[in-house]
């Protein structure tokens, strides 16, 4: 193969960059880079499970198309998404020598990915960022749309900036050596899209959802492909998260409070936006917004899907208090996102507690 053709392009002026999404694209990573023309230093940054199993595949490929590699190794787990390592990765890309057209490669899942990212934010101002995403939750979600950050001792992400990358390789064949927990996990964020934007994306992992499942190649790189090109059109008109972007939250208001209450120890983020959309769903209905049965369709895929929908042992009382006291430590108000109905959901500010309290109590179990 001496070409490879795009699949999505995130349009963003002079901050542009493609999406490519096939298998067995991963050996194709050093032809990719050198045709967008960065280089001649890479550092490429990985943990050891994911490095275990493609680390050599990516280096060879990157040197084969005459590039020097530098490899970063970080410990696997999101308490190693912090500033002490973004400072190791500094002095990384100092020894690497890389300078402002050597890219930073992310090989990994959502911590690897945020990580990387904040280094080539804020390393020289700024250098090229390329995204190998290796869960699903970062190749449907978090390589795309410049996010990048690290986490704070008081708070997650709470130290971070927006940084495009230059491109996203998703090779969808990485897949098959995920968790099978953590590939379900990321099907909240999968589900997500259907509900907010795509009512037909819905019914079709309706339909396929067995076969999503299976990692079936042609569908999910189907599904894959409808999320990157959904985040795409979602911030190509809002980057910054002013509008529009905000609709991906749908399940994170209560996702979030679900895994802070429970050290993020017990639940997979996914895992907890499952819940969280629950959640959203169970109030959509209580405030005429949706009707019962789209929340019933909803609540039978994450059934199928294998994704929990309730939590034992958790005082709903104190998910509202953390949920509020987030939003006023960070000054704040707790807004929802709320489906309207299968493809389209809506904000709303403010709800008044007896009513969140009331769908809360339904997601708890033993309260
Ligand atoms: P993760 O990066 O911790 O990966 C989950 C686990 O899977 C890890 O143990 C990892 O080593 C392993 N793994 C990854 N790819 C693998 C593969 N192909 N084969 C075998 N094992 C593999 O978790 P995640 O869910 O990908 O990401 C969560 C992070 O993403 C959080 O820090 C969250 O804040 C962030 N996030 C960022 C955005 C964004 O827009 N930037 C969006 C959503 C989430
Ligand atoms: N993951 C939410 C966003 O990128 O805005």
């Amino acid at each position: 193969m001496n070409t490879v053709k795009y699949s999505l392009m995130v349009n963003l002026g002079s901050k542009s960059y493609p999406i490519y999404i096939q298998a067995e694209l991963l050996e194709h990573l050093g032809l990719l880079v050198q045709q967008t023309g960065l280089g001649p230093n890479v550092l490429l940054v990985t943990n050891p499970t994911v490095g275990g199993y493609y680390l050599v595949p990516a280096q060879r490929s990157l040197e084969a198309a005459g590039l020097r590699v530098s490899v970063a190794t970080v410990p696997d787990g999101e308490e190693y998404k912090s500033l002490e390592w973004a400072s190791r990765l500094y002095d990384a890309a100092l020894e690497a020598r890389l300078d402002r057209r050597s890219p930073v490669v992310a090989l990994g899942g959502g911590v690897i990915g945020d990580l990387a990212g904040f280094v080539a934010a804020t390393y020289l101002r700024g250098v090229p960022l390329i995204q190998i995403p290796t869960t699903l939750l970062a190749q449907v979600d978090s390589s795309v749309g410049g996010k990048v950050a690290v986490n704070h001792p008081r708070g997650k992400n709470l130290i971070g900036a927006f940084h495009q990358p230059a491109l996203v390789l998703i090779d969808p064949v990485l897949l098959r050596t995920l968790s099978q927990r953590e590939y379900i996990a990321g099907m909240a964020e999968v589900i997500k899209y259907g509900v907010i934007w795509d009512g037909d994306f819905f019914a079709y992992l309706e339909q396929e959802i067995a076969r999503a499942l299976q990692l079936d190649t042609e569908v999910i790189t189907r599904v894959i492909t409808r999320c990157c090109s959904i985040k795409a059109k979602i911030v190509e008109q809002d980057e910054r998260e002013y509008g529009v972007r905000t609709l991906l939250n749908l399940g994170h208001t209560v996702g979030h409070a679900i895994e802070a209450i429970t050290g993020y120890q017990v639940y997979r983020h996914g895992e907890a936006v499952a819940i969280g959309m629950v959640v959203a769903g169970l109030l959509a209905v209580d405030l005429g917004w949706w009707e019962k049965s789209d929340c019933e369709r909803l609540n039978q895929l994450l059934t199928r899907t294998g994704l929990p929908m309730t939590i034992p042992g958790i005082d709903p009382n104190r998910l509202l208090e953390l949920m509020q006291h987030d939003k006023k430590v960070l000054n704040g108000t707790l807004r929802w996102v709320l489906p309207r109905k299968l493809g389209e959901a809506g904000v709303v500010s403010q709800l008044p507690d007896d009513l969140v309290l009331r769908s809360l109590r339904r997601i708890v179990l033993d309260h």
